[in-house]
């Protein structure tokens, strides 16, 4: 077996259950999350929900579906029967409301990072998923990495030590989203802090073992997305004038096991170049998550450790054949709805805090 998503796949030689999966929210990612579906044993969409009749009509020519509505309550109502789980793949705005039609209506629920736009509507999604009795799994991927696995591994075996310190950056030197709703605090809840910043808060929150956010602290800036730019850059022509979003945001987060978590996000930062990372800080050793290196003690001397092989899988796979997996009832869900909730409370209680200009408490 190469990988631990190939392991996944051979769970027996029985014939793949039959799992019908419908979308709501028809854009850019639920095209990832389609193609990924369908190279799943067993694994039909059936059905597709959107405002926009251009992303139902591409449902139907790019990928066969033909039950298409344009009211998610109606694709339940009227294809309820047929469907075991529902990915939820529209604006952040959308997540609250859809994943609790889908779990009210029975079915098993995939949601898109970040779980919601508050505290309170993240609480309330998880609720109705318990309430229902079915599974909801949010849409992190990146605790699905073998370079996260490695350092959630070494942690968990106290190889480290305890963990004092996490740094946390997810920082674009000229990256504000040109399409969707992204730059509209209404629809979304916030920038780069919800939008980037939530993958690398889960993945570092992931690997330090999830524990509790007690405090925050963090400062809000706006200063370039909200005003027309002619500087050229990959990203450009974005939405300035329906701009509402932050371009940075900063943050020092407190868990009840006493780590610190810093976070650094931003969607336009005046850096030399884009960084996506995490520096994890122990009593006993440290290490960089991007290039998987640790630093340690061997008896008398300071050693840099390189692994040279952590396994080699796919984040994207990993995430979809897990969801297909729990759906199935063969596998415990590693990314639970109580995290999302947590995540979800590390992102507010920034947010909360660069409102109120001071740290703010987490219950
Ligand atoms: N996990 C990841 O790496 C990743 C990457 C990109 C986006 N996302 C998340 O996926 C979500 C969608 O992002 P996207 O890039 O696909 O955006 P998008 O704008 O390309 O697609 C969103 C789709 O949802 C539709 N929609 C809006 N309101 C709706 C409603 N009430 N009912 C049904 N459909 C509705 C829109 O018409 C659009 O077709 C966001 O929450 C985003 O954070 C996650």
């Amino acid at each position: 077996m190469d990988t631990e998503v190939d392991a996944l796949r051979a769970v027996d030689d029985k014939p793949a259950k039959a799992t019908r999966v419908a979308i709501i929210g028809c854009g850019g990612i639920a095209m990832m999350h389609i193609k990924l579906l369908k190279k799943i044993p067993g694994v039909t969409i059936v059905a597709g929900a959107d405002i926009l009749p251009a992303a139902l009509e591409r449902m139907k020519n790019e990928h066969g579906v033909t039950s298409l509505y344009e009211d998610y309550n109606e694709m339940l109502a009227k294809e309820g029967a047929n469907i075991d789980a529902v990915s939820v793949c529209a604006p952040n705005g959308v997540h609250h409301a859809a994943s609790i039609a889908a779990s009210n209506a029975g079915k098993h629920v995939l949601c898109e990072k970040p779980m919601a736009m508050t505290v309170e509507q993240a609480q309330e999604m998880a609720d109705a998923a318990k309430r229902n009795n079915v599974e909801f799994v949010i849409g992190f991927q990146h605790r699905f990495e073998p370079r996260s696995k490695i350092l959630r591994d070494k942690i968990a075996a106290g190889d480290f030590g305890k963990i004092l310190y996490v740094r946390a950056q997810a920082l674009r030197r000229r990256g504000i989203p040109n399409w969707g709703v992204f730059g509209q605090k209404a629809l979304q809840g916030g920038g780069p802090m919800i939008d980037i910043g939530v993958h690398i808060i889960e993945t570092a929150h992931s690997i330090i073992g999830s524990p509790k956010p007690i405090a925050a602290s963090g400062s809000t800036f706006t200063f370039l997305g909200d005003k027309p730019s002619t500087v050229n850059s990959p990203w450009a022509g974005w939405d300035y004038k329906t701009y509402t979003v932050e371009d940075m945001a900063v943050g020092q987060v407190r868990f009840d096991s006493g780590t610190i978590l810093s976070v650094e996000t931003s969607f336009v930062a005046h850096i030399e170049q884009d960084v996506f990372n995490i520096q994890i800080f122990g009593e006993k050793g440290g290490a960089i998550w991007e290039s998987s290196q640790i630093f340690t003690d061997i008896g008398d001397y300071m050693v840099n450790v390189t692994p040279s092989f952590i396994g080699d899988w796919s984040m994207w796979d990993y995430k979809i054949q897990h969801f297909v997996d729990v759906v199935r009832g063969e596998r415990k869900n590693e990314a639970p709805a109580e995290q999302g909730v947590s995540v979800q409370k590390i992102l507010n209680g920034i947010y909360d805090s660069a409102d109120a200009g001071c740290e703010v408490k987490i219950d």
